[in-house]
């Protein structure tokens, strides 16, 4: 570690000195839904049993009386009563944790039941916000929703691995089959190192930026923060790179210790921990590091006469370019002109009929049904490689409000 009083004049070590960092090694995660990547941490208990998820974090559809409310569903609530359901309510009954913004890594879950009252099948359910439609279910890779099956026949601790990581803030459990009143204890696996928030900023987009680390939260110092540090910090939000990268504590300074200096990265790494760094711990920094991310899925219109009508333009990973024309029509252009707070598509224009854009092609083959709030919510035939060169692209002519 002495290697640290150095660092300052030793800036191109950087690279070399990442490896004091990793006291907790690091890999990929995806910022939202299912990822095939490891987590960011090693998992372990999220908090049921130690109390960091607190009680009002614990929600249910109904429970069988006040001995069994959601707060009661922790492993170390003793073994007589646990969250059970209303016998009235049977199926579609849950109980919900909310595991706090941003949602955490989670790997699995450990269930218990008695002995003599026993879960057989369930099914899991996520969402990032606990809106009533926004809850999707855990599927397997062909896409059916996993029925769980487990033995708890004994009483027993039953650990239960999801098939690959998620990203979530809130969890449910939903049992499909069970023996008498299923009592429910149960703990959330998972990791939050190397999660990141913005904060201080006025919306979502924007703030200082914190990351979750050694089981708290820390500050970025500025020093060298730059605009390829905010473009990976966004993307791990989830958002198309960063507009802007703000040092000198723009977004207000914190109470939190600073837990990175020095951040060198390159812009292409999808986590901030994957980028060079220095750990704070002997830097004198006191100054932090900010940002203003791009906002996700934005469409504009462009080389029309008026601002209603004009070549359609989409925003994705840091570049805007066109759709294809293949298959454009009125339905579609109605989603981009709703999308675009307008009252409706008046034509569908093909092959470039508002000139040629100098961006890539970015979407081939769109094919909305009309009810998508975005256009990259309409199945379409390739994201990947768009089969269109620039006199083939779609423009639209919308009716204003
Ligand atoms: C912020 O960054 C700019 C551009 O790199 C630099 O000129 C300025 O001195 C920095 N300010 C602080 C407070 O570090
Ligand atoms: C950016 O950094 C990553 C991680 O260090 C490295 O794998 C990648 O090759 C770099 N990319 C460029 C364009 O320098
Ligand atoms: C674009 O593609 C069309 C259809 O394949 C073709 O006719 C046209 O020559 C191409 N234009 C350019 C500039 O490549």
């Amino acid at each position: 570690m002495a290697s640290f009083a150095f660092a300052n004049s030793m800036l191109l070590l950087n690279v070399l000195l990442i490896g004091l960092c990793l006291a907790h090694p690091i890999n990929d995660i995806e910022t939202q839904g299912w990822s095939s990547d490891e987590p960011l941490c090693t998992s372990g208990p999220l908090g049921m049993e130690s109390g960091a998820i607190p009680d009002g974090s614990l929600t249910a559809s109904s429970y069988y009386s006040s001995t069994y409310l959601p707060r009661k569903a922790r492993l170390n609530e003793g073994n007589s009563h646990w969250w059970a359901p209303a016998t009235s309510a049977k199926q579609g009954s849950w109980i919900q944790v909310d595991l706090g913004l941003p949602g955490p890594v989670i790997t699995g879950l450990i269930i218990q039941c008695r002995p003599s009252e026993y879960l057989i099948t369930f099914s899991i359910q996520y969402s990032s916000t606990g809106e009533s439609e926004s809850w999707h279910d855990l599927e397997n890779a062909e896409g059916d929703t996993i029925r769980f099956n487990k033995d708890f026949t004994g009483g027993q601790r039953v650990t239960v691995t999801f098939p690959q990581v998620l990203k979530t803030r809130f969890l449910r459990i939903l049992p499909i089959t069970w023996i008498s009143y299923p009592d429910i204890a149960f703990e959330v696996l998972g990791c939050r190192d190397g999660i990141i928030r913005l904060a201080g900023g006025d919306d979502a987009l924007r703030g200082r930026v914190e990351i979750y680390h050694d089981s708290a939260w820390g500050a970025v110092c500025d020093t060298n923060w730059d605009i390829q540090d905010a473009t990976t910090v966004c993307r791990q939000l989830g958002f198309p790179g960063a507009s802007e990268a703000k040092n000198g504590s723009f977004y207000g300074a914190t109470e939190l210790p600073i837990v990175m200096d020095r951040v060198a990265c390159n812009g292409t790494e999808l986590y901030l921990r994957k980028c060079s760094y220095l750990c704070k711990e002997n830097s004198p920094c006191t100054s932090t590091a900010g940002l203003i991310c791009n906002p996700r899925g934005v469409v504009r219109l462009v080389g029309g006469p008026t601002k209603t009508s004009g070549r359609v333009e989409i925003y994705v990973d840091g570049k805007w370019g066109a759709i294809c024309d293949t298959e454009w029509d009125i339905t579609d252009a109605e989603v981009i002109c709703k999308q675009l707070g307008y009252r409706g598509a008046k034509q569908a224009k093909s092959g470039a009929f508002f000139g040629q854009g100098s961006g890539p092609n970015l979407i081939d083959g769109v094919k909305c049904d009309g009810s998508e709030a975005k256009i990259t919510d309409c199945p379409s035939h390739c994201w990947e490689k768009p089969k269109c060169n620039n006199t083939e692209t779609a423009g639209v002519i919308c009716v204003e409000g």
